[in-house]
């Protein structure tokens, strides 16, 4: 009988013991199996990295008046080089978005050895699906048709006063405020409208 209770106390946690190492094991995103049945494949970047040079990001921080109370979007971040400068040199917080998951493990590499890593946050993630609407300043350096693209979202998402740099390419049809050169790299500022105003 004692056997007998001692096994019934034990069951609980034997079967808990079992099923803990599994429960808790969280579900890879989808972007993150590839090869698995009925998981979509990790989707192809819209455009290869190529690092803005340091002299330009200097100049798109600049453009921007960014300060520690901004929360700088970097869409497409790269090796995070935008977001990890605007920390280390004004203060501000950043995110990086980026599909590429190495990028993202160089950007977070280089923002511990940069002592910024408590300020920048990198999510592999689609930039068109990421959540910007925290951003007080987004950069870009993509191309003329993703900018396109992805100026309905911006104007959809951002708060009146955002401002938004954009490293060699335009907007199309939406001018920009100011514009700067350097050597001969065009870099351009625009600010999300009070939507209020028509
Ligand atoms: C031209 S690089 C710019 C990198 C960085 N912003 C800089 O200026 O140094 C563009 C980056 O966007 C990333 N990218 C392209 N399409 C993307 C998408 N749909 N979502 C997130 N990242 C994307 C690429 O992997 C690449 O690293």
């Amino acid at each position: 009988m004692l056997s007998l209770r001692i096994v019934l106390a034990l069951l609980p946690s034997i079967g808990m013991g079992m099923q803990a190492p599994v429960s808790s094991f969280p579900s890879p995103p989808a972007a993150a199996a590839p090869g698995v049945s009925g998981q979509a494949p990790p989707r192809t970047p819209d455009v290869h990295f190529v690092p803005t040079p340091t002299a330009v990001v200097d100049a798109m921080l600049k453009l921007a008046n960014v300060t520690s109370s901004d929360v700088i979007y970097d869409l497409g971040s790269g090796d995070g080089r935008i977001v990890i400068t605007a920390a280390q040199k004004f203060g501000a917080r950043g995110v990086g978005i980026e599909l590429d998951r190495q990028l993202v493990s160089e950007a977070n590499k280089k923002a511990s050895k940069a002592g910024v890593a408590d300020k920048v946050t990198f999510l592999s993630t689609d930039l068109f699906k990421a959540d910007i609407s925290e951003a007080t300043v987004v950069t870009l350096y993509l191309l003329p048709s993703i900018n396109l693209r992805l100026q309905p979202k911006l104007m959809r998402e951002l708060k009146p006063g955002t401002r938004i740099v954009s490293h060699r390419f335009d907007m199309g049809e939406w001018k920009p405020e100011q514009e700067a050169i350097v050597g001969s790299v065009h870099v351009f500022l625009w600010t999300i409208p009070d939507k209020r105003t028509p």
